[in-house]
């Protein structure tokens, strides 16, 4: 057993392999200065409801790390809609279940008030890379993720962290959040892991009713016809074209289609060797996000 065991916090579970929960930034921090010295600590944040995209980085994070630690947060400052936080789904005690199952090592868990115990004053910039796609439709929302992952990499202190390609955009800002502000860990970002029928693993899949799942599988359809278009063509008009009219074949109502330097996420100049294409749009009343990275 990598961990010793703490009796000043209750383990989720008394299998030999214990996970050890924490919901107080003070007994988390005292527990990693007594047991991690010398530790590779890999560091997954989340804001619960758990899939398999999230469990994969935990796994990769095992691969390489001798401490995984599992935060879990739904983030009240990155929600620019009050509705999507309220309906965000909550599912702890079974995400509990399932970082227990793949042996995680710390799980930390705290409140609102634990993590904003003051009013944040502090504002990020981010530039270009805020200003198009889930920044220009989110407004505000990058700047709650660079807040509270900035207090959540001070109080966890990894050596790398773990992030999804889902999320294209939050990982080119994270990144920059890193190189800006000299954190000094390494970030690894994760490929997008998919249903059998490619809809992107989301927490917010659990909100979708089964025809909504099944619908919601021509997201991928439509990226990757449009990555074959785009290749063929280079066009990016009737790249979006073609993914517009397969998703909105099956109901979805597009929020944008971008097709972006996958560094700056500014629209792609024509020559480039590699694009991204950004989708983001809504499916009974569920936003949801996906891209691709096209190779030309
Ligand atoms: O991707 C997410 O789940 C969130 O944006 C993150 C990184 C946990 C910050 O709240």
């Amino acid at each position: 057993m990598k961990i010793k065991y703490n009796f000043d916090v209750l383990p989720f579970s008394c299998s030999l392999q214990l996970m050890l929960v924490f919901d107080k930034i003070a007994a988390f921090k005292d527990h990693l200065n007594q047991y991690s010295k010398g530790s590779i600590i890999g560091f997954v944040p989340t804001m619960g409801a758990l899939h398999e995209g999230h469990l994969h980085l935990v796994s990769e994070a095992k691969k390489s790390c001798n401490i995984v630690v599992v935060s879990i947060f739904v983030n009240p400052l990155q929600f620019n809609n009050s509705s999507d936080f309220d309906k965000y789904p909550i599912t702890i005690e079974k995400d509990k279940a399932l970082l227990e199952e793949i042996k995680c090592d710390l799980l930390f868990i705290p409140n609102a008030t634990e993590i904003y115990s003051q009013k944040t004053r502090l504002k990020f910039d981010f530039g270009t890379l805020e200003q198009v796609m889930e920044g220009k439709f989110r407004p505000g929302h990058f700047n709650g993720v660079a807040i509270v992952l900035s207090k959540l990499f001070h109080i966890v202190s990894p050596t790398i962290v773990y992030f999804g390609q889902k999320d294209f955009q939050q990982c080119a800002v994270v990144k920059t959040l890193i190189e800006d502000l000299s954190f000094n860990m390494k970030m690894i970002t994760v490929p997008t892991v998919r249903e059998a029928s490619g809809l992107a693993m989301s927490s917010r899949n659990q909100r979708l009713s089964q025809e909504g799942l099944s619908k919601a599988s021509s997201i991928f359809a439509g990226l990757s016809q449009g990555m074959q278009v785009l290749k063929e063509t280079r066009n990016k008009t009737k790249t979006k074209e073609q993914i517009q009219k397969i998703v909105e074949a099956a109901c979805i109502e597009v929020e944008y289609i971008e097709i972006a330097d996958p560094k700056t996420l500014l629209p792609a100049d024509t020559d480039l060797r590699q694009m991204v294409i950004c989708f983001a749009g809504f499916l009974e009343g569920v936003r949801l996000i996906d891209n691709i990275v096209v190779d030309l």
